[in-house]
């Protein structure tokens, strides 16, 4: 079978660069089977709190407002160590870093909501994206991670990828359907990154009401202030947050707008883009209008 290598490892196999899970799939230089396979197995906890996203929906962002809301105001540069402590990637690090994370403190997962260990006291966070943008965010940032990725990958190549649910973790509409499923529950609270470029406040006032933290103007300002792309930018997130290998920089705060897409899809690719997403969402009330308002789609049937 040519380029194409099937490895068994438990119940596991990887297949052209990617771990398949679950129906999900880990690019197989970033992330070990056994890692993923710990994760899926951990405990969860009641005091437990998860941020899920597909990637590049706004994971990052949410990671340093929780912080900041659980901290007093605490930005991630003031102490990036206990950051990155209460801030574990449940299957890039394993559920025994999890288990002795420092709490109060987020889990961030890109798993899909079905598979994220579940405890009903636990409290579930899901940032969603327009799919255009995730598309473009995902390109920018897979190109970043080396050369060989920007000199082999196309855009057009990772257009046809994400359509056919074949880019990195899992299916968009994975992500959407299941977070969309679960939007209700007492337990989750589901967030638009778009809601939260429209209104920084409003989106975390939400947040602090769903983690039950008290919330003063002091702290909803200071929150405001110390999340906000400009500062993050500044104090070089992208640069610092990578201590295992000083020499890679990636771009988890690159852009950070509604409507990057415009720049990179052609025209055709869009319209096959709305296409896509009124066929996948068109008998689901609410979710088929979700971003209207946001000037993303330009049909709708
Ligand atoms: P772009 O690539 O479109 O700029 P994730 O953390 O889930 O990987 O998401 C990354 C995306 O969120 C990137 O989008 C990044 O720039 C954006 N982002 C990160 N921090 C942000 C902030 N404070 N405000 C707005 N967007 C932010």
């Amino acid at each position: 079978m040519p380029n194409t290598i099937f490895q068994d490892c438990e119940e596991t196999q990887i297949c052209n660069g990617s771990i398949l899970i679950e129906g999900m799939r880990f690019p197989a230089h970033l992330y070990a089977p056994k890692t993923i396979h710990s994760a899926l197995a951990y405990n969860a906890r009641a005091d437990d709190i998860f941020i899920v996203t597909m990637p590049r929906s706004g994971t990052t962002w949410m990671q340093t407002i929780v912080y900041a809301l659980l901290n007093n105001g605490q930005g991630f540069d003031e102490n990036l160590d206990d950051f990155i402590a209460r801030n574990p990637f449940l299957e890039m690090h394993g559920s025994n870093v999890v288990e002795a994370m420092p709490r109060p403190g987020a889990i961030k997962t890109h798993l899909v909501f079905e598979h994220i260990p579940y405890h009903p006291n636990a409290k579930y966070i899901c940032v969603v994206r327009n799919p255009k943008d995730v598309c473009v965010s995902f390109f920018r940032f897979i190109i970043s991670l080396s050369p060989e990725a920007a000199k082999n990958l196309s855009f057009d190549c990772l257009f046809e990828q994400f359509l056919a649910g074949q880019t990195g973790h899992a299916d968009y509409f994975d992500y959407l359907f299941s977070c969309w499923e679960h939007r209700d529950d007492p337990n989750v609270l589901f967030v638009l990154y778009e809601d939260m470029k429209a209104n920084i406040r409003s989106s975390i006032i939400r947040v602090a009401q769903f983690l039950n933290i008290d919330l003063n103007k002091k702290l909803l300002e200071r929150t405001v202030l110390v999340t906000q792309f400009d500062y993050l930018k500044q104090n070089r997130f992208n640069e610092r947050i990578i201590d295992s290998e000083p020499s890679t920089t990636i771009e988890f705060v690159r852009k950070g707008i509604v409507g990057d897409w415009r720049t990179v899809l052609s025209d055709e690719q869009s319209r096959r883009l709305d296409a896509h997403f009124y066929e996948k969402t068109r008998d689901i009330p609410g979710l088929n209008t979700l971003w209207h308002g946001y000037n993303v789609f330009n049909s709708c049937t």
